[in-house]
């Protein structure tokens, strides 16, 4: 059995991966933070285990396999480091975590020989999307490239981390250092570069398109989310994934997934 414990296990992520953890034979959810400021601590997450706050997150971990972190970039930037110290392996979530703060954690993994994987997003069409577009753009070089991205109209952040993550895969593959975020007024014709546009509208969940245009062809790659399953799912395999290795290596979604 895994013993997990989720970091912002009462958060929308993080209470799917949970539920979702219940239903498996092999994972075992231990124990799980929230804020001290939510009011949700002292939540029951899955029968018998109530959240905690993460004051006392190494003393969850003292019987953990595997922390997974779905909190917030603040909250994650500060307990990332100390977890390889408590020799649990770890899987962070949380996007836009402090630079520093997964350096300081990379070298406690190695120096603790736990493993780790960073992930912007779990789900595996996603991870796929990423690899077809660096694909895509090294096989049709020379032809426009321009990402749509669509998302309910709470999102606060403009474009998605998962449209940035497409751009800059396909940047490595073609040199282009140029990118335009959306147009308007006479902008001429357009140069080497990548356009990126953002939609916000009802309650889209995540919808992303990449067009590579030639002169007489287009073709386009287009991803849709339809729930937080696909994310809690890939959570869990990568959980699994990590859970025996010991390695002192910071692991990557590709391998994860075998892409
Ligand atoms: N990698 C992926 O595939 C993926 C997919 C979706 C989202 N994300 C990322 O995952 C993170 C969580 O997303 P979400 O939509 O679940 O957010 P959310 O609904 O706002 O949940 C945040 C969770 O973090 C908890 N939290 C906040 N500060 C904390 C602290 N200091 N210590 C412990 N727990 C704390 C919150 O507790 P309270 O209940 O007390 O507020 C809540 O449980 C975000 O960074 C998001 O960008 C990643």
């Amino acid at each position: 059995m895994i013993k997990l414990v989720v970091g912002g296990a009462t958060g929308k992520l993080g209470r799917v991966v949970c539920s979702m953890a219940t239903t498996t034979k092999d994972i075992e959810i231990t124990g799980g933070t929230a804020s001290n400021n939510g009011g949700n601590i002292g939540t029951e997450i899955v029968p018998g285990v109530y959240a905690s706050s993460s004051d006392i997150l190494k003393k969850l971990l003292d019987n953990a396999d595997v922390y997974v972190d779905l909190t917030t970039p603040m909250a994650a930037s500060k307990v990332v480091m100390d977890v390889p110290s408590t020799g649990t392996n770890i899987v962070v979530g949380t996007t836009s975590v402090d630079k520093r703060s997964i350096e300081i954690m990379c070298r406690n993994i190695e120096n603790n020989k736990t493993s780790g994987v960073v992930s912007a997003n779990f789900a595996r069409g996603v991870n796929v999307f990423w690899k077809m577009c660096e694909t895509m753009a090294s096989l049709l070089k020379g032809y426009d490239i321009e990402v749509l991205e669509a998302h309910h109209h709470f999102k606060k952040d403009s474009p998605s981390g998962t449209a940035m993550e497409a751009v800059k895969r396909m940047q490595s593959v073609t040199g282009i250092d140029k990118l335009t975020f959306g147009r308007q007024g006479i902008v001429g014709s357009r140069n080497r570069e990548i356009g990126i546009h953002s939609i916000r509208a009802g309650d889209i969940f995540g919808d992303h398109t990449t067009i590579f245009a030639g002169s007489m062809e287009m073709l386009e790659l287009k991803h849709r989310s339809i729930s937080r399953e696909a994310l809690a799912q890939g959570c869990l395999e990568t959980v699994r994934w990590i859970s025996g290795k010991k390695d002192g290596k910071l692991h990557t979604m590709n391998e994860v997934f075998d892409l």
